[in-house]
């Protein structure tokens, strides 16, 4: 009995964890453990026999039972007491700020432009930039063989074998956006529809994804001078100066008729671009008199409504108004440049706050 106590108290005093102390007393005390057996044997032994063994075999129960217990507080306090050495903080310390992340100039000039379009009644538009053909330019009055097709440099979808539909494309512009919206809500109507648009091309000021805002108005009596008013005052907004001027020189597009590119006047003096000022002009935006067969291919009636629409790039506004001088870095991920472009989350773009303070 003496041999199997001080087997069994040393093998706790030198358990290193609970999963040990629960084998150990799994073997003594167990149902098949060495001192369970052994007061099973009880039974078997004579009477007196019975009497020394039976109040030893108990006492040494009870002794293994309490080393046990001992065993596992002390460990469960080891453990707890290295927890409190390990996740030690000194909370008199002075924290630290997390890295700021910045507002990109496209999101932006995003919101700007919609701040400024909202205050004039324009609703935000949006639609896919997987688009089907027929959204892309059919709707807009560009028929299979038009040679726009040909200018947009278009990216097109692959086409299941045996597929004669022709294929959707990834949207060349925004334009699309006015046929889903006006086949959605119908005339009168007012709505901006910022996004992004693809094409396959890449240099300094060209980059194969890039962004478009497109503006649409129609009513009863919409005229080509409330589209002036309307880029008027957007730019004035937009570029924060006064005396911004714009001159509209005709131009076409398919989807509008009269159709007008717009420039504003600028100066290159010193290499860098003043807005409002100067003898030299920098085209900004398309527009016009949305064409009748388009109306038609949204579900409008022409001869009851008329209206105006636009289409401007937010990239190329964004390198006007900030001065960055390569639209490739608006895509490259390089913090140094989103950090020094970009605008504070805090200064949400407002007419009454300032646009970009
Ligand atoms: N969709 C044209 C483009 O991507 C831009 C444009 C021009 C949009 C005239 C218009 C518009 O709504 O009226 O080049």
């Amino acid at each position: 009995m003496e041999e199997l106590r001080q087997k069994y108290l040393d093998a706790i005093a030198g358990a290193g964890d609970e999963a040990g102390l629960e084998e150990l007393r799994i073997a003594a005390l167990g149902k098949k453990g060495e001192i369970s057996l052994r007061m099973r044997e009880l039974g078997k032994m004579t009477p007196e026999e019975r009497q020394v063994m039976g109040p030893g075999l108990n006492a040494l129960k009870d002794e293994i039972n309490s080393a046990l217990a001992a065993k596992k507080a002390a460990l469960a306090d080891a453990a707890l007491n290295e927890r409190l050495r390990a996740e030690w903080l000194d909370v008199t310390l002075p924290g630290r700020p997390r890295p700021e992340g910045s507002i990109h100039p496209v999101s932006q000039v995003t919101e700007e432009v919609t701040a400024i379009f909202a205050d004039m009644g324009f609703a935000v538009a949006e639609g896919p930039q997987i688009e089907s053909d027929w959204f892309n330019f059919d709707a807009l009055n560009i028929p299979p063989e038009h040679p726009a097709r040909q200018e947009h440099d278009t990216f097109f979808m692959s086409r299941a074998d045996g597929c004669d539909r022709p294929p959707h494309v990834l949207r060349t512009h925004t334009s699309p956006v006015q046929i889903r919206a006006m086949q959605a809500q119908g005339a009168p109507i007012r709505v901006i529809a910022p996004g992004r648009v693809y094409r396959c091309d890449y240099d300094q000021t060209h980059t194969p994804m890039f962004h478009q805002v497109e503006g649409l108005a129609i009513d009863r009596d919409i005229s080509m001078a409330n589209l002036k008013w309307v880029l008027e005052e957007f730019c004035r907004a937009f570029f924060e100066v006064e005396g911004v001027e714009l001159r509209f020189r005709a131009s076409h597009f398919p989807f509008t008729e009269p159709s007008a590119e717009v420039d504003i006047r600028c100066s290159w003096e010193g290499g860098t671009l003043k807005i409002g000022e100067g003898n030299d002009w920098m085209e900004i935006l398309g527009s016009g008199m949305v064409h009748p067969n388009v109306l038609k291919a949204g579900g409008i009636d022409p001869d009851e409504w008329q209206g105006f629409a636009f289409g401007m790039g937010i990239d190329r506004l964004a390198m006007l108004k900030y001065g960055i001088p390569d639209l490739r870095a608006f895509f490259d991920s390089d913090l140094r440049w989103l950090r020094h472009y970009g605008f504070s989350a805090l200064d949400m773009p407002t007419l009454h706050g300032g646009l970009s303070r």
